[in-house]
């Protein structure tokens, strides 16, 4: 069997440097390396709109946002297919089926659900949609035979109640559907990047995210804003780099080359984090460091961006082709879910054939 990769991202605002290390490069590099049948990407607009049902505008702009984040980034449309998730009703059907599968008191315990229902402070008002996202994660996942989930840590539950539902469909329905792994980036410092603030995450209603397709100007402004070690006040101080998100984010990006490059004073990064840990190195300098770091690997993204943004109906052409291979690929499996669960009436001769038998036989 092929090895077949789904993933997507909602669409409710432009992608961010934590979607960026937190599966976007790694994606491209899988795109890239050529040990995958099939590369889907989906920009999950019906999931999007779970939770944010008042504000489909919203969804709607952010289509063409995350689109060009992807093409900026190097996802190619002749090697992997962009598409949009409410283009393929499929999906829709298919969760309707797995929700008997999955119980009430399962989906309680999703704990990504749990903090994001803290975090829009939806309380007992929490619409049911939203709350079965999970289960239309699983079709979206299933729909396309993926064997691999590339994403952040955040979607491990997803994709853990994924394969729970693959398990009873196919122990209860006979073997129809692939059991998916979920593969997360490989340095642990991209695993959670955090905002630019130090808190928890980076998150666009946190305000505290530095975008892809942020101008230098403005990426120079937030990386030399950025929290540090607030006991850090003077050069002479020893400084932490525990929680001190310059360092998480050089953990995230940076390497030796950098080093090489832009502050040969050092040889790795390790003997930079000594040096602040000794006390004599100053927050600005690492800023600037960080900044020259960033500025490198975003520079290209933006000048990409910034030409496709040029041809937005190409880009409009793009996805609509993306959907009908999507739409194809998932009504195949749509076909293998109806005939494993006998709802394939019409296709089912033998069932015909026995009723008629039956009643004719009784007469
Ligand atoms: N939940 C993902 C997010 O919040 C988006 C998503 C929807 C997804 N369906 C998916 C990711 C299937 C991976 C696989 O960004």
């Amino acid at each position: 069997m092929g090895k077949i990769i789904l993933t997507g991202d909602r669409p409710t605002g432009k992608l961010h440097l934590g979607h960026y290390v937190g599966s976007l490069r790694q994606r491209v590099e899988l795109q890239n390396s050529g040990l995958y049948d099939k590369v889907f990407i989906m920009i999950a607009d019906a999931q999007a709109l779970t939770d944010n049902a008042d504000n489909p505008e919203k969804v709607r702009q952010n289509i063409i946002e995350v689109a060009l984040d992807y093409l900026s980034c190097g996802i190619d449309p002749t090697k992997s297919t962009i598409f949009i998730q409410s283009m393929i009703p499929e999906l829709t059907e298919l969760a309707f089926y797995y929700m008997n599968l999955v119980t009430v008191a399962r989906l309680e315990r999703n704990p990504t659900v749990k903090s994001e229902i803290v975090m829009r402070e939806f309380g007992k008002s929490i619409p049911v949609g939203f709350y079965t996202y999970p289960i239309s994660q699983a079709s979206d996942i299933t729909a396309f035979r993926a064997t691999t989930v590339p994403a952040g840590v955040d979607q491990e539950p997803m994709i853990e109640q994924t394969r729970e539902i693959v398990h009873k469909f196919n122990s209860v329905y006979g073997e129809t559907l692939v059991e998916p792994e979920i593969l997360l980036p490989s340095n642990a410092a991209c695993l959670r990047l955090p905002g630019t603030d130090g808190k928890a995450k980076m998150s666009k209603s946190l305000g505290n995210c530095i975008y892809l397709s942020d101008s230098a100007e403005d990426l120079r402004k937030k990386v030399m804003s950025m929290y540090t070690d607030p006991n850090h006040i003077r050069i002479e101080d020893p400084g932490s780099i525990d929680g001190n998100c310059v360092f998480t984010y050089l953990d995230a990006f940076s390497c030796c080359d950098h080093f090489a490059e832009f502050l040969p004073d050092y040889a790795c990064l390790d003997e930079l984090k000594a040096h602040y840990q000794r006390g004599g190195l100053g927050d600005v300098k690492v800023k600037k460091f960080l900044y020259a770091v960033l500025q490198q690997m975003l520079e290209p993204i933006r000048a990409r961006r910034k030409e496709y943004e040029q041809d937005i109906e190409g880009v409009y052409e793009m996805l609509k082709k993306g959907c009908e291979v999507a739409r194809e690929e998932a009504a195949e499996t749509l076909n293998m879910v109806r005939r494993s669960m006998k709802i394939n009436y019409f296709e089912d001769a033998e069932l015909i054939r026995q009723q008629s038998q039956m009643y004719k036989s009784a007469k």
